[in-house]
C-alpha cells in the first residue's frame, strides 16, 4: 500500500501563454495507492487545475507528473488516462441520457469506435447495471439523469468513472450542493473505493466532511501547496488563511 501512484515534481501549469504567471506554481506531492486525500482551498486557488493537470487537460510547463511510475507526456497520456476516473465539478453528466447510458459513456475511451457502432457490447451493459446497483440506483437505471436528485446524479457520475476500472479516482467537489445524508453516502462510497485499493483525491469545501473521512489533507493557496498533513489541523489552517485574505 506504500507505492506512490501520483507524483508531482515541482509542477507549473498555465492555461495560455498570455498569462503572466503560472496557475500552479512549484507543486510537489506524492500520493500513495489506496490513499484518501482531500484537496481544499479558497475559490480560484487552483484545486480543479491540479486535478485537470493529472489527466493532461492543462499544459504542464515545468516539472513533471508521474502516474504509476510513468512520466506524463503526449505518448504516455492515453495509457495514463485509462488508469484515472474523473468526476468533474458540476457532475458533467449528459442530462438527456439515462443513468445507464451515462455510465456506458465511461467505456467510450476503452472501446474502439467500431465496437460501439451498433451499441455497447452486452458485457459493458451488464457492468453498467451492476455498478448502478452497487450505487443503489438500479430502479433509476433507465431514467434521464436530469430527473434524478443531485446525490443520485453524483452516484451515476461515480459509476461512470468506475466503469473504466480506474486505479485513481479524481473527484472535483462531488458533494457540493448535497444534503448531509446524500453527502455522507457519496463520501462513504469514496472511502469504500480506497479500501479496494483505489486512490481517491477529492476537492471539498466542507472541512467537517474532510476531517471525518479523509486520511490526508492538502491545502492550496494561490497555486501553491501551503499545507499537507492530517485533516485534524484543517480548522487552524483555514483560520490562518481566512485571516490573511480578509484582514
Ligand atoms: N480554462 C481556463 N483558462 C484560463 N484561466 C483559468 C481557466 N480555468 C481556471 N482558470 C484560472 O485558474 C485559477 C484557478 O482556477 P481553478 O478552477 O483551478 O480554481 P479552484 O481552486 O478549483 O476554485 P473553485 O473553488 O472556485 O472551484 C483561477 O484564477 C481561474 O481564473
Ligand atoms: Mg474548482
Amino acid at each position: 500500500m506504500n507505492e506512490t501512484v501520483i507524483d508531482c515534481q515541482n509542477m507549473e501549469t498555465i492555461y495560455s501563454k498570455s498569462l503572466k504567471r503560472p496557475i500552479l506554481n512549484g507543486v510537489n506531492c506524492q500520493i500513495r495507492r489506496g490513499e484518501f486525500v482531500v484537496l481544499l482551498g479558497l475559490n480560484g486557488a487552483g484545486k480543479s487545475t491540479l486535478l485537470r493537470s493529472l489527466v493532461g487537460l492543462v499544459p504542464v510547463i515545468k516539472g513533471n507528473i508521474r502516474i504509476d511510475g510513468v512520466v506524463m507526456n503526449s505518448q504516455t497520456l492515453p495509457k495514463i488516462r485509462r488508469k484515472i476516473g474523473m468526476l468533474f465539478q458540476g457532475g458533467g453528466l449528459i442530462p438527456q441520457l439515462s443513468a445507464v447510458e451515462n455510465v456506458l459513456c465511461g467505456r467510450l475511451g476503452i472501446r474502439k469506435p467500431w465496437e460501439t457502432l451498433f451499441g455497447f457490447p452486452q458485457k459493458d451493459q451488464y457492468l453498467a447495471m451492476e455498478l448502478l446497483q452497487e450505487m443503489g440506483l438500479q430502479e433509476h437505471s433507465y431514467q434521464k439523469t436530469s430527473l434524478l436528485s443531485g446525490g443520485q446524479q453524483q452516484r451515476v457520475a461515480i459509476a461512470r468513472a468506475l466503469i473504466q476500472s480506474p486505479q485513481i479516482l479524481l473527484a472535483d467537489e462531488p458533494i457540493t450542493g448535497l444534503d448531509v445524508m446524500a453527502a455522507k453516502q457519496v463520501m462513504e462510497t469514496l472511502l469504500h473505493l480506497t479500501e479496494l485499493g483505489i486512490t481517491v483525491v477529492t476537492v471539498l469545501h466542507d472541512l467537517g466532511m474532510a476531517m471525518e473521512y479523509a486520511q490526508r489533507a492538502i491545502v492550496i493557496d494561490d497555486g501553491c501547496i501551503i499545507y499537507d498533513g492530517s485533516p485534524d489541523n484543517l480548522p487552524v489552517q483555514f483560520a490562518q488563511l481566512n485571516q490573511a485574505v480578509y484582514k
